[in-house]
């Protein structure tokens, strides 16, 4: 296989955005565009991939750091091919090729970008998606010769309003050989009305040249279009959410209300799982087999295990087991993790802690920094005061145990093995296993009880 260095073109500004923020971390589905199209890079086999950022470069970088590309800073920022001049020293010398995208296309796939990509006796200097979208605007249009050969990219701007009759429009996704670039990108000259150095004038340079480009069509321009302002951002995440939605439905799962439901391509869903109007899957979530969520839930970074249902509930990077019931209105902070046949119910705020099997926190109760053993129930309005001010302290509540409503658990305490708590009992002192603690402050009133007892 051919060594291909990727280039990502992000230092724009992104005028028609009207945004401080640069156009490419502007998200669709909680994930900026550019991540999208990083995505579509390595999933064309490529793994080295510069991304040229100029514009709040330490944004972008912040923002796709984790994807591990590396970084060029264009300063200032004088065209596309100003943009490839600055990353060509960072494309290591032996590759064959060097793949050019831009950092707003995030509809573009990875079959597409394989594409560009000559195989065998395919001989080409350089390769261009190109497509005949149904309202072109201010897109590069592409010129052929009688022979239909590619002559060369004319910017609207530059062409006068005879070159917006022309249908072939530059989609701006490239293959470049590198030795091609090599000697041709020091000779790009700026252009005449706006005094940019365009990239797409190497095309030109090419033909002149008679050397070989190959133009790739792309049946389905919209996959490649350029997002330039927040009309064309909704458009595109809609199709990425509708497409997200289509897989998920033919792989088994139901989706009652497909307007109404948001589902990351990242995050995965088990067959027989319904999913219920306004519910928001966001990226990194792994849901079980035949689940019921939503309506109106919310869940991120979380795993879900089978059979369980959640309804009208917020989920962060959380564990939830399976055969169990969440919500409605439950919210499960970060750090959360339920066993299997748990039962969280309404106006339950849980965070950074521990549900063992079978345990119920069933109505208006904070449990934060906690572990809460087998088969425990709380009692309604039950808190972990946690927080002293200055700390956050754990709260254990041993298997078996039984919580009475409106409880106050003054952190760091532990109440034991089948202890029980009296109803608006305020603990301050760890509970031994089987005894039973009422008041305020509260005293053991009893201890060894069994079962049952009260
Ligand atoms: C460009 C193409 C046009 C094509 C269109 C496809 C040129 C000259 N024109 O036009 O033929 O039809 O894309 O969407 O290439 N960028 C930099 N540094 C710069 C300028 C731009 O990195 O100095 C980046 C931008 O962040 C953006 C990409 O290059 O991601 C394209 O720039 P943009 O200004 O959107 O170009 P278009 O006018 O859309
Ligand atoms: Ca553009």
């Amino acid at each position: 296989m051919s060594k291909i260095t990727a280039v990502v073109l992000a230092a724009g500004m992104g005028t028609r955005m009207k945004s401080e923020m640069p156009k490419v971390l502007h998200t669709i589905l909680g994930k900026p565009m550019l991540y999208y199209v990083i995505r579509a890079i390595k999933g064309a086999g490529i793994e080295k991939i510069l991304v040229v950022a100029g514009h709040k470069h330490e944004l972008v970088e912040a923002a796709v750091r984790e994807d591990g590309v590396e970084f060029i800073i264009q300063e200032p920022q004088l065209g596309t091919g100003h943009a490839l001049q600055a990353a060509f020293p960072g494309i290591e010398a032996d590759a064959d090729y060097v793949m050019v995208t831009c950092g707003d296309m995030p509809l573009i796939t990875s079959e597409t970008l394989k594409s560009l990509i000559p195989t065998g006796s395919e001989k080409a200097q350089v390769s261009i998606l190109y497509g005949k979208p149904e309202k072109p605007g201010d897109m590069g249009r592409i010129l052929f010769s009688e022979r239909d050969c590619i002559q060369k990219i004319v910017e609207v701007a530059d062409g006068g309003p005879e070159i917006r009759k022309v249908c072939e429009v530059n989609l701006g996704a490239y293959c470049f050989e590198f030795d091609f670039l090599k000697k041709y990108l020091p000779r790009l000259k700026p252009s005449r009305v706006k005094g940019e150095f365009y990239l797409t004038d190497l095309i030109g340079l090419a033909s002149e040249d008679r050397l070989g480009i190959r133009g790739i069509y792309c049946e389905d321009p919209d996959e490649a279009m350029g997002i330039n302002d927040r009309i064309e951002l909704s458009r595109a995440g809609d199709r990425v959410r509708k497409q997200a939605l289509d897989k998920l439905m033919f792989s088994g799962v139901t989706i009652v209300d497909p307007v109404s439901t948001f589902i990351h391509p990242d995050s995965t869903v088990g067959q027989d799982t319904v999913i219920h109007p306004f519910t928001i899957i966001e990226s990194g979530c792994h849901v079980g087999k035949r689940c019921s969520i939503g309506p109106f839930c919310r869940i991120s970074g979380s795993r879900i295990g089978s059979n369980t249902c959640i309804t009208n509930s917020v989920i962060l990077s959380s564990e939830v087991g399976s055969d169990s019931n969440i919500g409605p209105f439950a919210y499960l902070r970060p750090g959360t993790k339920t066993a299997d046949n748990v039962k969280i119910g309404d106006f339950v705020e849980i965070k950074n802690s521990f549900i063992d099997t079978g345990a119920k926190v069933p109505h208006l109760s904070y449990v934060g920094d906690s572990h809460i053993g087998k088969k425990v129930n709380i009692g309604a309005g039950t808190i972990t005061c946690n927080f002293d001010g200055k700390e956050k302290h754990k709260t254990t509540i041993e298997d078996d145990a039984y919580i009475g409503a409106n409880t106050n658990l003054v952190a760091p305490v532990t109440v034991g093995k089948g202890a029980k708590t009296g109803a608006g009992a305020v603990i301050t002192k760890d509970v031994p296993p089987g005894s039973l603690a009422v008041g305020v402050p509260a005293k053991i009133k009893k201890e060894n009880i069994r079962a049952g007892e009260v």
